[in-house]
């Protein structure tokens, strides 16, 4: 399970850096991965309004860290804390040029009716601060966040909102912060960190693994959290793959293949599935291991891949039991 933090303030060691990283922490020793994009540094261009996503499913601006990382990190988090001070009653300039970009997340639900695989138990954050007590001082915020959320498919989960914080680290002097974050792992961290760890694994990580961690993920996502590597992986997701998927309305958009080491993050697996024959003698990690022997995908055309996905669709319905 990944929690994906994105500290919107230009102040390192600010209000927003040290709340956020004191609920990563916590998150972490609760058994959570964790990963934070300082924003103000990343390096993230603009987006251009140029409509090139509304008409390509992906970013013009391919080669900035928002296209070669971010999307990626954002398409397998589990929970995304947007992180900002107020800033003349709104976000950030800084966060506010990464939301903007997934304006490419948003043409990829909207426009082409994809449903990112982890839609459905994804969660959003708000954290923010503000210097004075207005009362409506976090209004544009939440509006902002709300649709952000949405466009990345995660469910608005609650935003932690602080007034009359000012001068840095003056956070760590609010009363309440710490039962704030101790409920917040309670209530939105612990139910997604204490899922089944499911890996699947074939030989290159870039067709058969990814399809079924997909469905695997989109029909038992409450229960498990999936993932997925290659004994030698690929550079890039099988393409025949991602328009099999893309025609049950499956988004595998934004992902790459990982190592098997990489796949949970470190984590150990409740159940690991290798497939093909390629993973027959490799050491795979868990105690609980299953092969399932799919067929190579020697074919690329739509009829052998959709051919593909119903016979893994087929083993998917079996996965539940197998499951210690
Ligand atoms: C450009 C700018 C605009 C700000 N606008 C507001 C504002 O509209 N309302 C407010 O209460 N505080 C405002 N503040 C104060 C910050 O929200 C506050 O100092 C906050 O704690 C800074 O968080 P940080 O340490 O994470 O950067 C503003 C600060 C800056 C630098």
């Amino acid at each position: 399970m990944l929690i994906l933090g994105l500290q919107g303030s230009p102040r390192k060691g600010g209000n927003t850096d040290t709340f956020l990283a004191a609920f990563l922490e916590k998150a972490a020793q609760a058994g959570a991965a964790v990963k934070t994009i300082q924003v103000a540094r990343a390096g993230i261009v603009p987006c251009k309004g140029c409509g090139y996503c509304e008409t390509h499913g992906t970013c013009v601006i391919a080669d900035d860290p928002m296209s070669t990382e971010i999307f990626g990190l954002l398409r397998e988090a589990d929970l995304v804390v947007a992180a900002t001070p107020v800033f003349f009653y709104g976000i950030s300039a800084q966060l506010k040029v990464l939301i903007d970009r997934c304006q490419t997340l948003w043409s990829r639900k909207y426009v082409y009716k994809l449903k990112d695989p982890l839609a459905a138990t994804r969660k959003g954050l708000l954290f923010s601060v503000a210097a004075s007590q207005g009362r409506q001082l976090f209004d544009g915020i939440h509006l902002t966040a709300k649709y952000f959320f949405d466009a990345i498919d995660a469910q608005f989960s609650h935003a932690l909102t602080y007034r009359g914080v000012e001068s840095k680290g003056a956070i760590r002097q609010h009363e309440g912060l710490a039962a704030d974050i101790d409920q917040t792992l309670q209530k939105t961290v612990l139910p997604l960190v204490n899922r089944k760890k499911v890996l699947f694994i074939s030989p290159t990580g870039a067709c058969r693994a990814p399809m079924a961690a997909a469905m695997a993920q989109q029909r038992y996502g409450d229960r498990i959290r999936t993932g997925f590597g290659g004994c030698s992986p690929g550079d890039a997701l099988h393409e025949p793959m991602i328009r099999a998927m893309q025609r049950i309305g499956a988004d595998m958009g934004y992902r790459t293949p990982r190592n098997v080491e990489q796949a949970l993050y470190g984590t150990t697996p409740d159940l690991t599935i290798a497939i093909g024959n390629g993973v027959d003698e490799m050491p795979v990690p868990g105690k609980n291991v299953v092969r399932w022997s799919l067929p190579d995908p020697v074919s690329s055309d739509d009829a052998a891949m959709d051919r593909l996905r119903l016979e893994i669709e087929a083993h998917i319905d079996t996965l539940m039991p197998l499951i210690k």
